[in-house]
């Protein structure tokens, strides 16, 4: 059995976790920078940095602490080395290096995005390859079919906007704070989703990807004429939400091969009505539904601990070197084709 340590500096969430090739969760701690970024209404990339640099050391520390564990311990060292804010993540990568380099434990440097893609398999052992994943955060928005570690064939992306991006542009218009997704989909609950009609950009569409830009414009002009309520405006952009993303996995279940599974990971599949929703794609088409609890799907460092755990036992595994770079643009399929529209996310 192996112990990997793994580091998470990418945005706004400082976190550290011990995690093991069978799937425990031994220690971990994740300090939130909400407070902090809350007066600019998101994430300011250099107050996250600095944080990051504030906390990571004593949080590894602690977490090494709580599981009565030192770093000669560990198999390896796992850290996110992008994509994200360069600054965040070069504070935990560095960081990595520097205790890979004293304890001679072999470092891993991972991939945020394939954080998100396996956490499924941390939170449910029956998971194999291959699955169709919906991969919904922050800053991505894409569907990948995930063939094995290191194997991800993107089926599509957003065109502009990232979900958990849309979620929070709906939060800041109807002023309910940051981080938004939970706001909005709280205050969603009380309204009524029908009651505000709002675009579904790209539903029909003969490509497979998304768009969220024209949603939220819409959002503000909903908002601006005064005519509906806050809760009726959050619940119909979360409808409208939701079925952009039914939508965008048929046209993607019906042009793939198939796969047994439907999966969801990243921050915005904490959402209660997004799960629901792909609960009965899946059963539609005969696939099973996987989605990680809640606090798997939202940034964690439980994930990188677990992909590090993935690549460790590949066959041929061997350690990144000590001059990996810290990377802000890291497709998860670097094969995929560029998509049209400005703004492309990677
Ligand atoms: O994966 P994540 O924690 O960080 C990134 O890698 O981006 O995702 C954060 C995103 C934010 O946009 C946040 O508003 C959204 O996930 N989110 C939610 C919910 N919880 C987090 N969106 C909708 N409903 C939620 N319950
Ligand atoms: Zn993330």
């Amino acid at each position: 059995m192996a112990l990997v340590l793994g580091i998470e500096s990418s945005c706004d969430e400082t976190a550290v976790a011990l995690v093991t090739s069978d799937r425990q969760i031994v220690a971990q701690r994740i300090a939130s920078q909400d407070e902090a970024h809350a007066p600019y209404g998101g994430v300011v990339p250099e107050i996250a940095a600095r944080a990051h640099a504030e906390r990571l050391a004593p949080m590894i520390a602690a977490v090494l602490d709580d599981a009565s564990v030192t770093l000669a311990d560990c198999n390896a060292i796992a850290a996110t080395a992008g994509p994200g804010l360069i600054g965040g993540v070069m504070v935990g990568l560095v960081s990595a290096k520097a205790l890979a380099m004293a304890s001679e434990v072999p470092l891993i440097a991972v991939n945020h995005l394939e954080g998100h893609a396996l956490s499924p398999r941390l939170a449910d052992a029956a998971l194999e390859f291959p699955y169709i994943l919906l991969l919904v955060s922050g800053g991505h928005c894409q569907i990948l079919r995930v063939e094995g570690v290191g194997r991800y064939r993107r089926l599509a992306t957003t065109i502009d906007d990232a979900l958990g991006e849309a979620f929070d542009k709906t939060a800041k218009i109807l002023k309910l704070g940051f981080p938004g997704g939970p706001a909005v989909e709280l205050l969603a609950r009380e309204g009524n989703p029908r009651a505000v009609p709002l675009p579904r950009p790209l539903v029909g569409s003969g490509e497979p990807h998304f768009s969220f830009a024209g949603l939220k414009s819409a959002v503000l002009r909903a908002s601006e004429s005064g005519r509906h309520s806050d809760a009726d405006i959050a619940a119909s952009f979360q409808q409208a939400a939701i079925d952009c993303v039914l939508d965008r996995l048929r046209f993607a279940l019906a042009a793939s091969e198939p796969a047994p599974a439907l999966v969801v990971a990243g921050g915005v599949a904490a959402n209660a009505g997004v799960r629901a929703a792909l609960e009965d794609l899946a059963a539609s088409h005969a696939m099973r539904f996987v989605a990680p609890p809640p606090a798997l799907c939202t940034d964690n460092a439980a994930m990188i601990a677990w992909a590090g755990c993935e690549r460790l036992a590949m066959t041929g595994f061997a350690p990144d070197p000590l001059d990996v770079a810290a990377r802000p643009r890291w497709p998860l399929d670097p094969s995929a084709d560029p998509v049209r529209g400005a703004g492309v996310k990677a």
